[in-house]
C-alpha cells in the first residue's frame, strides 16, 4: 500500500482537488465501481461534480455503490442515497442500472445479504473479495468509517461482505460494508475536514495515543490510500 497526503486550505478546496483526481482515475478505466459515502465533505464533492463535471466525465462508465446507509426510506432525510441524488445524480446522465443503492427501507439483516449479493455480480473479485476500483470514506470524530464504530470493531474482520451496524449514540441501524471489502479496494480516499479530526488525525498518521480503538486506523487499501484533509484537519 502507498499513502498519500493531500492537504487543502479549506473543505470546497478538498472537494474541487478530489474532483480532477476522479475524473483521471476514471478516464483511465473502461468501467469503474465505486462505493460512496455520506457526510459533509463528500456532499461538497458531489455538488462540485455536478457543477463542473457533468460532460467532463463518461458516467456511463461508472458503478455507483455505497459505503454505508442509514436503515431508512430513501427519501428520508437521514438518507445517504438521498443526499447523493439530491446533489449528483439528478443532474448527471448515468444508467439507472448502474446506481446501486442501499435499500435503506427494507428488512436490514436481508437486505445486508441482497447488497452484498449485487456487490458479487458486478464488482471484480481479487482474492475471493470484491475488489472496488475506489471506496470513498468520511471519518467520524469516534474515527469511525462507513458505519463501523469503535464499539463494533469486529466489522473490520468479519467474512461477511455486508453487514448491520448499530449507531452507538442514537441507536439507528445502519448497513456497511466491512473491513475486508474496503482493504480490497484499489484506492480508498478519506475526505476528512474540520478541526474536530485534528486529534484522530494525528494519533491514527502518529500511531500515538488511542489510535487502534480508530475503525480508521486499520484501513488499508489494496493499492493506493489517499487522504485528502482540508488544515483544519491536518494541523
Ligand atoms: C455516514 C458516513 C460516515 C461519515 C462520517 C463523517 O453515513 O454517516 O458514511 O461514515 O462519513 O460520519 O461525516 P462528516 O464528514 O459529516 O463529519
Amino acid at each position: 500500500m502507498k499513502t498519500h497526503v493531500n492537504i487543502f486550505t479549506s473543505p470546497q478546496a478538498v472537494a474541487e482537488a478530489f474532483a480532477v483526481f476522479f475524473q483521471k482515475w476514471v478516464a483511465d478505466k473502461n468501467t469503474f465501481t465505486v462505493a460512496l459515502s455520506g457526510g459533509s465533505t463528500p456532499k461538497l464533492l458531489f455538488r462540485q461534480l455536478a457543477e463542473h463535471y457533468r460532460e467532463r466525465i463518461a458516467w456511463d462508465k461508472l458503478h455507483f455503490f455505497w459505503g454505508d446507509e442509514r436503515c431508512v426510506p430513501p427519501d428520508h432525510a437521514d438518507s445517504n442515497y438521498r443526499m447523493t441524488d439530491e446533489m449528483l445524480l439528478r443532474h448527471i446522465v448515468m444508467p439507472p442500472e448502474n446506481i446501486h443503492r442501499i435499500r435503506g427501507e427494507a428488512e436490514p439483516v436481508l437486505e445486508a445479504e441482497r447488497y452484498a449479493a449485487e456487490i458479487l455480480d458486478i464488482v471484480p473479485l481479487k482474492d475471493g473479495w470484491p475488489a472496488f476500483d475506489l471506496i470513498l470514506l468520511g471519518m467520524g470524530e469516534d474515527g469511525h468509517i462507513a458505519s463501523i464504530f469503535p464499539d463494533q470493531m469486529q466489522l473490520l474482520d468479519t467474512s461477511k461482505v455486508c453487514a448491520v451496524a448499530t449507531h452507538p449514540v442514537s441507536g439507528q441501524q445502519r448497513i456497511t460494508l466491512t473491513g475486508k471489502v474496503i482493504n480490497h479496494a484499489a484506492k480508498v480516499a478519506f475526505l476528512v475536514t474540520g478541526n474536530s479530526k485534528r486529534q484522530v488525525v494525528k494519533d491514527i498518521q502518529g500511531k500515538t495515543g488511542a489510535w487502534e480503538k480508530y475503525p480508521a486506523a486499520h484501513i488499508k487499501a489494496r493499492g493506493d490510500l489517499y487522504w485528502f484533509m482540508d488544515e483544519q484537519a491536518a494541523h
